[in-house]
């Protein structure tokens, strides 16, 4: 684990500087929704439905709507918005050709939901084709079509449209609404325990013993963690959200204390983009008021598209300017002769020592309803697991 010292102001700022909020109430929201029948509208898939939420509620910080081209361009090339500021992966909202030469410049168009709910507008000031080949080479690192962020990526149309946006209506959130807080609100909720210092940590997978070392080991120098599981949409083959969030509260409870941790979804898409992922997710945890970001090993990563440690070499580049700390560990392991967890900086022995399970052996294990070894994961949560995949 590296830490660049840097000094941390009590409050840590939303990035850009201003927390964003774009959702309407009352007779502001009102107006749009007598409007609707006097619209054009376009149906979102989970995708960008998820996407217009995190800019709305702030997650997004400071971007206030679809990226336009100039954003667009500079976020693919230079890892920065027109304006300088950092970002890394591109927010945009791409339709066919077809519906974008139905959408006239200028003209508020109604987001609708694949439930058919007026979720929000789009104050359309511009629609740009891209390059789809040099977008997945920029943002994933890789033009191949098998990249689940790539194939996304090429599934979706030509045009991007672009121009803010307001939500009106929340997706719902079904089993999670309990542990859905706003950037705003966890900023709030930190200060009500007095954390002046918080480590985020961005997963997609349960939290074996690996996540949770790095977690205390953060946790040794900060006040508080925020457990903030990705729970929007994710690779078919990725363990459910609702499992792991079962499986998150089953380790919360017997192996964290309970005044320093937190649990909060984050309701976002999972890209898969590697490096480029991992300061997106940096960023949306300094909007959520962290002041510190995990990244270990292959952050965000898929297959083998990315080196073990690239993500953590492209966030050192930037991380003096993104203003959160970055705490980078090492792969992390049961050690069979230490008797404990550690990575190659604290444990001597050779792999022979070392438990490891990749995520394919976890799945055809949990598949096969057997048991994982209590070194590789916490016999309550393989226990959750086993039973969700018994369920599915
Ligand atoms: S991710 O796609 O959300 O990054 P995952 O949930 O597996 O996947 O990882 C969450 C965080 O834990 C990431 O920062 C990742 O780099 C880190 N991580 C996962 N497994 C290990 C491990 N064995 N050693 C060190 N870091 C790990």
């Amino acid at each position: 684990m590296a830490v660049t010292k840097q000094k941390q102001p009590e409050t840590i700022l939303p990035h850009g500087g201003k927390l964003v909020n774009r959702e309407l109430i009352g007779a502001q929201k009102q107006s749009y929704l007598n409007k609707f029948n006097s619209l054009q509208s376009l149906q979102l898939d989970a995708w960008s439905l998820s996407d217009l939420e995190l800019i709305a509620i702030g997650g997004f910080s400071p971007l206030t709507g679809f990226m336009g081209q100039a954003d667009y361009t500079r976020v693919i090339e230079e890892t920065r918005l027109e304006d300088g500021t950092i970002w890394s992966i591109p927010i945009t909202l791409p339709v066919t050709e077809d519906q974008a030469d139905s959408y006239e410049v200028g003209s508020t168009i109604a987001l609708i939901g694949e439930d058919d709910v007026f979720y929000g507008v789009l104050e359309l000031d511009e629609k740009y084709t891209y390059n789809k080949e040099k977008e997945a080479s920029l943002v994933y690192g890789t033009t191949d079509p098998a990249h689940p962020g790539v194939k996304k990526l090429y599934e979706r149309g030509e045009v991007y449209l672009a121009g803010p946006i307001y939500l009106l209506n929340r997706p719902s959130h079904g089993n999670f609404e309990d542990f859905y807080f706003d950037p705003s609100e966890t900023r709030k909720l930190f200060a009500d325990l007095g954390w002046k210092t918080v480590v985020g940590f961005q997963t997609r997978n349960p939290v074996h013993r690996a996540h949770e070392y790095i977690q205390k080991c953060a946790l040794e120098s900060v006040d508080g963690l925020l457990l903030n599981p990705l729970v929007g949409e994710t690779k078919s083959d990725d363990i459910s959200a609702e499992i792991r969030m079962e499986s998150y509260q089953v380790i919360l409870k017997n192996y964290y204390p309970v005044n320093r941790t937190r649990l909060v979804v984050y309701p976002a898409a999972m890209r898969y983009a590697g490096p480029k992922e991992a300061i997106l997710h940096a960023i949306v945890r300094k909007n959520y008021g962290c002041t510190h970001f995990i990244v270990g090993r292959d952050h965000a990563g898929v297959g083998d598209y990315y080196g073990t440690y690239e993500a953590q070499e492209l966030i050192t580049e930037f991380e003096e300017e993104l203003g959160i700390q970055i705490f980078k560990f090492e792969h992390a392991f049961y050690c069979t002769t230490c008797e404990n967890m550690g990575t190659e900086k604290t444990c001597p022995h050779g792999k022979e020592s070392h438990v490891h399970l990749s995520g394919t052996k976890v799945r055809e294990k949990l598949r096969n309803g057997e048991e994982l070894p209590k070194e590789f994961s916490r016999p309550e949560v393989a226990a959750v697991l086993i039973k969700g995949m018994k369920q599915n």
